[in-house]
This record gives structure tokens, sequence and C-alpha cells, in this order.
């Protein structure tokens, strides 16, 4: 099936038809003709975004309701201010407006509404944390690939976490799957951090890296083979399925304390892209919220005391989404009495492009903090919170830097590529969701390059790819669209060897790679400490290592 006809399909089954919404638009667009501007085309971004307010919603079929009620809404409320709309009939709708009181003049509105195929993203994003000359320094120590991580910006989020607005205690658990480096996993357990594990051999390397087993707590898809082992050290257990729970109740009957949690899909989910998102009916996590009396007669059956409500419902979650997640886990609390404790997951937006939104912890903690006081105003009782984020903690503390391997192109109606010497091997998001990375060029000497090698381009519109056999190792795709080529502006030439810092690669990159595609071995993990010092924290792997583990087969004949 097509893409287009996937889209169709998903809106037909959604709150309104795909017609039906070009009907809105379209009346918006007459009541105001001068004001809105609609346009309907496949892949249409804005050059210059600093001045425009910038809101995306994913059009999935679970979060369909949400995001037509929200252009609804704003095609009308806006229809007074200057706005241009542009809706991507794939998987995606852009509303751009312009910050009230600044019409937008004619000929911007124009360019707005012209499909183009490069997003220009050189004037506004730089390096995050590290000076070109440490960006030298990696690749002259280390080599390249490498990931490099900042110490302080490491700590400053985790001191953000630590201040999340709460009622009654507050434990912050760091979600290790997004970055499982003992070096990463022990600057969060000197500042208090305790750890979310995803799966039983989470937990051994959280354990390995020094976490006592109390402080982590397993919400896995599978339960793990030594599960009795695991509990009996004394983790904490979110059953995450029906089956899940028998198990616990089948090794820990009769059992009381703090060690069950239970974990539930509330019903609603949220996510910065469909793959992401993990609540809902489409989502397989958590026991369904209407499986409450499977679950209290599972209790009965084992003799068992819940003290934690878990929900998870995406990464990347709509601020509002995971609020309202807050107020149905408090109901759900509220039918099992034995809970001290909720733990509403991670999710926490991050902005790894300039222009993307993050969610700030401060502001969308105090309606939840307030939640937590009305519940204990009404039931007497006084919930602690857990929130366990892993891409709010460790995005835009790390950064993978590579070498531009090459250059090429395919003509004057075609591209400029650029292919480093990395890709899925080490960074898996971009193909995976057509997720946006900065991407920061480092001219290899300090010096203007003054040589002109056939290998030099002057193009300035480059479409960055991987070294993986694979046309979908691209590392800048179009958003949301992972097989979309998105050119981006780079704003100098480019020649091989300069480096291309790739930002935002904290969270679930050198942890969700294909590794060993291409048999490409695991490149290595720098740690560039608060005084400005790199300390290796994970070896180059060597080749033989690739493919160690093998046994010989000699064939028959
Ligand atoms: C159960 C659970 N908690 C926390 C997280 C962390 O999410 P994020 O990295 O978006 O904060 C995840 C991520 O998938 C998760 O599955």
């Amino acid at each position: 099936m097509g893409k287009s006809q996937s889209v169709n399909s998903a809106l037909l089954q959604g709150f309104c038809t795909f017609e039906k919404f070009c009907e809105i638009a379209g009346s918006a667009s007459r009541n105001a003709p001068d004001k809105v501007h609609f346009v309907t085309t496949r892949s249409c971004y804005v050059r210059g975004v600093i001045d425009l307010h910038f809101i995306s919603a994913s059009v999935t079929s679970s979060c369909l309701r949400d995001t037509m009620s929200l252009l609804r809404f704003l095609l009308l409320s806006f229809a007074g201010a200057s706005t241009a709309l542009i809706i991507s009939p794939h998987v995606r709708a852009h509303v751009h407006r312009r910050s009230a009181g600044r019409a937008p003049a004619p000929a911007a509105v124009a360019s707005m509404a012209k499909p183009t195929a490069v997003v220009d993203t050189a004037a506004v994003e730089g390096l995050r944390f590290m000076t070109e000359e440490q960006a030298r320094a990696v690749a002259a120590t280390h080599g390249t690939p490498a990931f490099v991580y900042s110490e302080a910006y490491l700590k400053q989020q985790a001191r953000k976490a630590l201040a999340f607005p709460n009622a009654y205690g507050l434990t912050v658990r760091f979600a290790m799957k997004a970055c499982p480096n003992a070096a990463v996993l022990q600057t969060f357990m000197r500042l208090g951090l305790h750890i979310d594990a995803s799966s039983g051999f989470e937990v051994r390397r959280a354990i390995a890296a020094g976490f006592a087993p109390d402080q982590i707590s397993l919400s896995g898809q599978e339960v793990p083979a030594d599960l009795g082992e695991l509990l009996a050290l004394g983790i904490r257990f979110n059953a995450c399925s029906l089956r899940q729970l028998r198990r616990y109740g089948e090794l820990r009957k009769g059992a009381r304390g703090v060690q069950l949690g239970i974990r539930f899909n509330p019903g609603l989910g949220s996510g910065g892209t469909g793959k992401t998102n993990v609540g809902g009916p489409s989502s397989s996590f958590g026991i369904w919220h209407e499986q409450l009396p499977e679950v209290q007669r599972l209790l009965k059956e084992f003799d068992l005391e819940p003290a934690r409500v878990h929900t998870h419902i995406g990464s990347g979650s709509d601020p509002a989404v995971w609020q309202r997640v807050a107020g149905l886990s408090l109901a759900l609390c509220e039918k099992l009495p034995t809970v001290t404790a909720l733990n509403l997951g991670g999710g926490y937006k991050v902005g790894r492009m300039l222009a993307d939104k993050s969610t700030d912890l401060a502001v969308v903690g105090v309606p939840v903090k307030a939640a937590f006081e009305d519940f204990a105003a009404r039931t007497g009782r006084k919930l602690a919170l857990e929130v366990e984020p892993g891409t709010f903690l460790v995005a835009n503390a790390g950064a993978l830097v590579t070498s531009v391997h090459d250059v090429v192109t395919t003509g004057e109606a075609g591209q400029t590529f650029i292919k480093l010497n990395a890709g899925m091997t080490e960074l898996l998001r971009p193909s995976l969701y057509g997720a946006q990375h900065p991407a920061i060029l480092v001219p290899a000497a300090p010096e203007a390059k003054t040589s002109a090698s056939i290998f030099e381009s002057d193009a300035k519109r480059y479409v960055i790819v991987g070294h993986c056999c694979e046309s979908g190792d691209l590392v800048t795709p179009a958003p949301d669209e992972p097989e979309t080529l998105l050119a981006r502006n780079l704003d100098k030439g480019v020649a091989v060897d300069d480096l291309l810092v790739i930002e935002g690669a904290g969270a679930y990159c050198s942890g969700m790679a294909t590794k060993h595609y291409n048999s490409f071995p695991e490149c290595p993990e720098v740690l560039l400490d608060e005084a400005g010092n790199l300390h290796l924290i994970r070896k180059k792997q060597a080749v033989q290592e690739i493919w160690a583990n093998e046994v010989p087969y000699t064939p028959k004949s």
C-alpha cells in the first residue's frame, strides 16, 4: 500500500475525512481570504523559521482526533491573524503563524507555500557543548566516529529533573535504555537518581555499574528468565501484562512491601512519532485500563498488595496529554488502596533542533502536583511521585563526531551527497523515525581551506547519508518521513576529512544502533568532563570481537 493510501485510510477511520478537513480549512480561508493561506503538499518546509511560531503534529490514526481538533481550533481562532497553513497529506500537518502584529510580506508567504526540498538550519544550529577545537581533539585522540557526552550537561539535566514539582516525595529514575554506558549511569547515581530498566539484562548492567537492586525498577515487555533471582536481590518490578502479574504471583505469593507495581495502559498515548507512542489501543505496553477487575482478581488469587501504579505513554509526548494521563492514573490508584506511589514514566519532549520546543518540567509538573494534593484531600492518601525520563536527561548531552568520507553528486537535477564514516550503525533514529538531528560542519583544520581537491564541493545543500549499503541509511530525512531525502544547507563547502558533528545524539543512539551491520565495529564513547578533559568511557571495538562468539562449522561437502 502506498503512503498516501495508508494515510487516507487513517483519516477515514478518524473523526473526519481528509475532504472534510479541507472543507473546514477552506471555509476559514474564505472568511479571511487574505489572512489564511492553505496549501497541500507532500514535503514542505519553511526556510528561515526563526520568527515563526511553529507547531507540528503527527497525524496518525491514534492521535488524529487531537490533531484535527488542534487544526480546527487554530484555523478558526487565528482567522484574525496572519496565518499560513501547510498540510502534508501524508503524515503531518504544520501550521506556521507569524507573530501577532507582524503580517508576513506577500513574498514571504509565497515562498512558504512553495514546496522546497531544503531545510536551512545552518544559520541557527551550532555545536552544543563542545568547541571546534574539542571536536578536533576527539577526532585526533579517539578517531571518528566517536560519541561524546558532556558531564556538565548531564548534571544540569539531572538537577532539573530532581526539581520536578511534587507534593509528597519524588524519585527520579533514569530510563537507562536511552544511554546505558556505566560512566553515564554513575554520574546520575552520584546525584541520587535511581534506574528504570527495560529488561533483566539492563538490571544486571545497572547492578554492575554500582546501583543497589532496590534502586532499580524493571518494566519490560519480556519477563526475564532469572526473574526469581532478581526479585530475591530486591529489585522493584512493574507487572506490564496480566501474564507478568501471574508470574510474579507464582514467585512471590503473599509478598508484602514495595516490590510490586502495576503498569497500566491508561487508554491514551502520545509520542513524538507514531513509533514512540506507547499508550492507547494501538499499543501493547501495560495492562489495558479496563482490565482492572482481572488485575484485582489476580491480586486476590496470589494475596498480593501492589505499592505502585505505573504509566508511560510515549517518548516526546504532548504535555497536555501527559497531564491528562496523570489524572487517569490517579483514578487507577484510587481503585487500588495499597498503592503508595504513582510512577508517571518519562517521555518529556526535548528539542534536538533549536527550532523545536522542549517541555519545561517545572511547568508541566505544577498541575500534576495539585492533582496529587486534591487526591490526598479526597482520599487521605499522600502518594509519592516517580518519574523516569531518558531523553530529557541525555538527548542534548551527547554528540556523534563523524568524518566526511566522500562527496558525490547525481547531477544538476539531483543531489549532492555527503557520505559519513558513520550511519545507522551509530545513529538509527533518522532512518527509523525521520528524526531530526543538527549536523554541524567543523573544518578538518582551523585555517581556511586552500586545496582544490577534486573531492571538495562548493555546493551548500547536502543530503547526508551513512556508510551502510542501504539507501535507508539516511542522516537527513524529512521530519517523520524516513524515506524522503531532505537536503541541509551547510552554508559552506565541504571537503573530505572535515568533521560533521551530529548533535542531539545522547539518547537512543549509541544504545539503539544497528550494531555490527556491514560488520562495522562499535565506535568509542568519550566523556567531556566539567574541566574540559576528554575521558575514554568505551573503547573502539576490535573487529575480531564481532565474530568472536561464532562457532566453527565445517560443511560436510
Ligand atoms: C517505561 C518507560 N519509561 C521511561 C521511558 C523513557 O522515555 P523518554 O526517553 O522519552 O523520557 C521509556 C522509553 O521508552 C519507557 O519505555
